[in-house]
């Protein structure tokens, strides 16, 4: 618990914070990767690059200090961040790193006004907020049976195009040992060494067929670039470089984006583009443990020829009588039975078969948010409604 005598220094500093976030975030990764070169193998040079990264750590660090009474709130947060840390391969004794050159590039931003007395209390909330990750990674790193440096080699025993920018890649244990359980909805790391900078880079996939078939599938969207951006590095090196045959350094699965899959209440599964990964998953899931329950599966994709993953949709509906599919294509102008043109619109597909549903969603930003709005203007308890974010969470809704 945090001192009294801290409290009212990290209270104070929510709106200087908020101000100042992003530039003690960037100061800080900046400082630590130059001092600390052996890190860049852990961070995602993808994010550093967009931004992502520095905005989530920023929000992180805001949250804390404006839920630092509100443990409901936070408890989510820190679930996800465990999660994540846990999949990379975070040990304690990066801890101390991290407090050194966040309290660092505080102090640097904040001048004058980072006083003794709030560099103190920030050094205390910190070391709070670091204990508790490093607690619960310990429990996580203990169920898996994993350690912080335990990769799985895995062979690529199938590759698979799914749509015009997806490939999925079907993956064994290259020793023939038995492949870890999953939930359905949770991904895996995948570490790769890219020649072009030097670096290994680290990529979350999520798992994109159902457990229990001794292997995984990820299922790759390649990330092309353009005028604005540069083409992403991992996804093309994957489409471009990985075959039947090719070996790959894979982490044991984390994440918690996972329904209950016997439950009896509905269920919907929202996804836009490659959004549709842990969809299938869990689909596939529903498909062969509790056929007969009520599911809606609404998924967006540009045209036709970026539909991916089809097939598993077809075959769960040969099983599942209770499966609603409604297709949205961006690039269509007409409707048909279960397709409809245009951008998705839940309005008609919520309806009283759907009461008390839970709705998972996942796909780019701007969709989960019109959807989480969509859901909550029509009643749908905020409880009820879960997310899977391909990237860093912003926070921005607890700051
Ligand atoms: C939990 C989770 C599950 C995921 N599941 C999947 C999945 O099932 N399938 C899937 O395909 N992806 C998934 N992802 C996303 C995946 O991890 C990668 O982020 C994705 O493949 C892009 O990685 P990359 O290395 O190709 O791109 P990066 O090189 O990391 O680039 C990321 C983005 O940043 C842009 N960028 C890079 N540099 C700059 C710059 N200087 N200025 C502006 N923009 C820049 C790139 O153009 C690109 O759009 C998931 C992510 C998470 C966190
Ligand atoms: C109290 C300390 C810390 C906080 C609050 C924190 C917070 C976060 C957050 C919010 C994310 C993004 C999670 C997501 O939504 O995906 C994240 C990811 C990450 N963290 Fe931490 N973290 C802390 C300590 C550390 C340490 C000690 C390291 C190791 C040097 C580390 C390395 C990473 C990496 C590599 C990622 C993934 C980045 C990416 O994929 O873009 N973090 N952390």
């Amino acid at each position: 618990m945090l001192s009294t005598a801290a409290k009212p220094y990290i209270d104070a500093s929510v709106p200087v914070l908020r101000e100042h976030g992003l530039a003690i975030t960037s100061i800080f990764y900046k400082n630590m990767l130059e001092d600390h070169p052996e890190l860049n193998n852990l961070f995602n040079m993808g994010n550093q690059a967009n931004g992502s990264q520095q905005q989530s750590l920023a929000s992180a660090v805001f949250a804390y200090a404006a839920n630092i009474d509100n443990s409901a709130a936070l408890a989510p947060v820190i679930e996800r961040i465990v999660h994540k840390h846990v999949s990379i391969g975070i040990k304690p004794a990066h801890y101390p790193i991290v407090g050194k050159y966040l309290l660092g590039a505080i102090k640097q931003v904040l001048g004058d006004a980072a006083s003794v007395e709030l560099i103190s209390a920030w050094g205390e909330a910190y070391g709070l907020l670091a204990d508790a990750l490093i607690e619960a990674e310990a429990r996580l790193y203990q169920v898996s049976g994993f350690g912080a440096d335990t990769w799985m080699k895995m062979m690529v025993v199938n590759r698979e195009q799914q749509g015009e920018d997806i490939v999925s890649f079907t993956l064994k244990a290259s020793d023939n040992q038995i492949v870890p359980d999953f939930k359905p909805g949770q991904y895996v790391s995948v570490a790769t060494y890219l020649d072009v900078i030097k670096l290994r880079q680290l990529r979350q996939y999520s798992l994109s067929d159902a457990p229990g078939k001794n292997s995984f599938r990820i299922s790759v969207k390649r990330e092309i670039g353009d005028e604005f951006k540069p083409e992403g590095m991992v996804s093309n090196w994957l489409h471009q470089h990985v075959n039947v045959g090719t070996i790959l350094d894979i982490s044991h699965p984390y994440g918690n984006f996972t329904p209950d899959i016997n439950a009896a209440h509905p269920i919907a599964l929202i996804s836009a583009g490659v959004g549709i990964t842990p969809m299938i998953s869990i689909l596939n899931s529903i498909a062969e443990q509790n056929p007969e329950r009520v599911v809606l599966f609404a998924h967006a994709a540009r045209s036709r020829s970026h539909l991916s993953h089809d097939c598993d949709v077809k075959q769960a509906q040969t099983v599942m009588k209770n499966l609603r599919s409604a297709l949205f294509f961006n690039e269509m102008f007409e409707d048909s039975e279960g397709i409809y043109a245009g951008r998705m619109n839940l309005t008609e597909l919520v309806d009283g078969k759907l009461d008390n549903a839970e709705f998972y969603i996942c796909g780019p930003q701007a969709f989960m948010d019109d959807q989480w709005s969509a859901l909550v203007e029509l009643g749908v308890s905020l409880s009820n409604i879960h997310r899977e974010v391909f990237g860093p969470e912003s926070l921005n809704h607890l700051i």
